[in-house]
């Protein structure tokens, strides 16, 4: 008996679907390990300027390691390609560690249910900054994600202002970061994984000057010094296991932008946040009210709503 024959473009197709599965299933995992060893030397070592920083330049001399041994092919780059990335670095370097001062001073899931209302920055900044008119339900899709954020912030036990200023700065600059490099990336011979280690280096130069004059090498000694003498050399281990998840995490999520729409991507970062919150009330004990659970729920309900509409 013959067995019936698939046409070849189905299994591409099929084979596609379990790729991006795969790659979606990794890119949650690995950010959800960055949130809780990141917020564990947080909470020891609070200086969020200089382990943003450090997260950096790891991936940074990760991926230069990776090019001198061949493990990654070395990109061609010219000067075009750098200034261009120049934007892209400013409003990643400004994400970065705009979500890590937030984190600093409030839960991860606080930070998290706020930043689930990045789609709501991506439309008012597409319509009043580009110009992009959306049909009314996408507007509409907009009311439960800002009414569930909102709900979720006044409810919040430990709000704080930066907390809260930091995850919101941080949509902003992160909805202009994937709208420049999507366009970045467009026609480019570099790939996804070369195009975020390039995008670390950049940011890391902007970032340095930064970090010395906001904390500095004065305030880092003095709270190396108490966060040995709490936790003991493990606040080493935990500095490099988020650097290198962040960087890792990172990577995979720009090698899966590579292959879907900006449009799939918000999608599955919004239910890589349903997983970040979960785990991270779960590992920290973060206490939770019934009201604010049921704001964050309507937040994310509404991305969901947002991605259907925009479909
Ligand atoms: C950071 O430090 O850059 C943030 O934790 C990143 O947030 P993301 O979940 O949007 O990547």
């Amino acid at each position: 008996r013959s067995e019936p024959i698939e046409a070849p473009e189905v299994k591409s197709e099929a084979a596609k679907k379990v790729k991006i599965g795969i790659y979606f299933a990794t890119w949650w995992a690995l950010n959800v390990v960055f949130n809780i060893y990141n917020k564990k030397v947080l909470n020891a070592f609070p200086y969020p300027w200089l382990t943003s920083t450090l997260s950096l330049a790891c991936g940074s001399l990760m991926m230069l390691i990776s090019w001198a041994t061949r493990i990654a092919e070395t990109p061609k780059t010219d000067f075009e390609f750098w200034k261009t990335l120049f934007p892209v670095a400013v409003a990643h370097t400004i994400g970065h560690v705009a979500a890590t001062v937030s984190m600093s001073k409030v839960a991860v899931s606080f930070t998290h249910i706020i930043k689930s209302g990045e789609p709501a920055f991506s439309v008012l900044v597409s319509r009043f900054i580009l110009g992009e008119t959306f049909p009314s339900s996408v507007y509409l899709s907009l009311v439960p994600i800002i009414g569930g954020c909102a709900l979720a912030a006044v409810t919040e036990l430990n709000f704080n202002m930066i907390g809260f200023m930091g995850a919101m700065i941080s949509n902003l600059a992160f909805v202009f970061r994937n709208i420049f490099s999507k366009k970045g990336m467009k026609g480019k011979s570099v790939s996804g994984m070369n195009y975020y280690a390039c995008l670390s280096m950049l940011s890391l130069l902007i970032l340095t000057p930064f970090a010395i004059a906001v904390e500095g090498p004065q305030m880092w000694a003095a709270g190396w010094q108490t966060a040995l003498s709490e936790i003991g050399p493990n606040i080493a281990w935990w500095i490099a296991a988020q650097s290198v998840f962040y960087h890792l995490y990172n990577q995979v999520s720009y090698m899966s932008l590579d292959e879907i729409s900006p449009l799939t991507f918000s999608i599955g970062n919004t239910m890589k946040r349903i997983s970040v919150i979960v785990s991270s009330i779960i590992i920290f004990h973060t206490p939770v009210q019934p009201v604010n659970a049921l704001g964050a729920a309507i937040a994310v309900l509404g991305t969901f709503l947002y991605s259907q509409a925009k479909q």
